[in-house]
């Protein structure tokens, strides 16, 4: 019956990695070796995260990291896990880590043509707490093969492919290469990554908006404003909700399957906001475009902005596509 077509259909990742493979004759399979590389080590930290409590797996590594931050244990974990595993599938030549100060290089003969940007862990804030963190990635090309920084600082338009893979009360790896958003959840008894969300696309607009309401004193006139107008709407309907988990996963998560916005603004005291450009805004910014919504700096399209730095930071609204119009207007009309 086709109604249970879907039971005896497994479409896991590496198939479905497979089948967008054979789209592209000449490609050789690199990408699908890393991808599948990428899959090893989501799998891989999902088991740590689950066990982290009983495997003492929580609290401090008792380091500090280029971004000021104490490192959790799990960063540190997840962060060898994946550097090994992208090292170790012979396809990249570049990888960027939030844990790394320096961007790795990799010499032959494991040296690849794709550069990696990457949180291992995202929303460390929330391990001790068992709330739901994730593993955010990137993906670009490196056509030539003395590959130096500037090849880790292309605009996130130049992205071949991104995704995360959120370990909550389910481990859901949401992934884009260019053609649509597609959710797979982890089946623990398979080991496999199952097609759960095919072809995500985010409402037009949405009734939740996402911020951490804490930093308001800092904040512009604009997002002020935008945040005002979700509270006290000027038209008589009805104030959104406000949802923030402080996992940026577990927020873009539940922005791209409900819809509303995502905020993580500039204020006096950061002007360039809290999150980082290559491993967190572009990746998130290439699904919400892929999936139909968009993403905005406060002055420009996230995907345009061209890093300088490989730990740069910059503001980001982010979610429905109409939510996202009214903040540009705000800010266009402050300009
Ligand atoms: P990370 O744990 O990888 O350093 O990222 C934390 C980020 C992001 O996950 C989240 O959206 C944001 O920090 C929350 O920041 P605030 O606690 O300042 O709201
Ligand atoms: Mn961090
Ligand atoms: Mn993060
Ligand atoms: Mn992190």
């Amino acid at each position: 019956h086709a109604a249970d077509a879907h039971r005896t259909d497994l479409m896991t990742i590496t198939r479905f990695v497979l089948n967008e493979q054979s789209k592209h004759p000449d490609s050789k399979g690199d990408f699908s070796i890393l991808l599948n590389n990428i899959v090893l080590g989501c799998k891989f930290v999902c088991s740590a995260v689950n066990k982290a409590g009983l495997a003492k797996l929580i609290g401090l590594a008792g380091d500090t990291n280029v971004q000021g931050e104490e490192q959790k244990k799990l960063d540190v974990l997840s962060n060898e896990v994946f550097v090994k595993a992208l090292i170790s599938s012979g396809r990249t030549c570049i990888l960027v880590s939030e844990e790394d100060e320096e961007a790795t290089f990799i010499s032959p003969p494991l040296r690849g043509k794709y550069c990696v940007v990457f949180d291992p862990l995202d929303g460390s804030s929330n391990i001790d707490c068992g709330v739901s963190i994730g593993t955010i990635f990137g993906i670009y090309l490196v056509n030539h093969l003395e590959a130096t920084i500037d090849d880790a600082l292309q605009p996130g338009k130049n992205m071949l492919a991104a995704g995360y893979c959120m370990y909550g009360s389910s481990c859901m790896l949401v992934l884009s290469t260019g053609n649509g958003v597609n959710g797979f959840t982890l089946d623990p008894s398979l080991g496999e990554f199952i097609l759960t969300h095919p072809d995500i696309k985010i409402p037009k607009t949405g009734k939740i908006y996402s911020v951490n309401e804490g930093n308001a004193k800092n904040w512009d006139g604009p997002t002020a404003k935008y945040i005002e107008n979700c509270k006290f709407p000027k038209d008589g309907s009805s104030p959104k909700s406000l949802r923030y988990v402080g996992s940026m996963v577990a927020d873009v998560h539940r922005t791209l399957l409900y819809g509303g916005i995502f905020l993580y603004p500039a204020d006096r005291k950061s002007p360039n906001g809290k999150l980082r450009v290559l491993y967190e805004v572009f990746p998130m910014s290439f699904l919400m475009e892929q999936a139909g919504g968009q993403a905005f700096t406060g002055k420009i399209r996230a995907l345009d902005l061209v890093p300088k730095k490989i730990h740069e930071r910059s503001p980001i609204f982010l979610g429905s596509y109409e939510d996202v119009e009214e903040i540009k207007a705000l800010y266009a009309a402050a300009q």
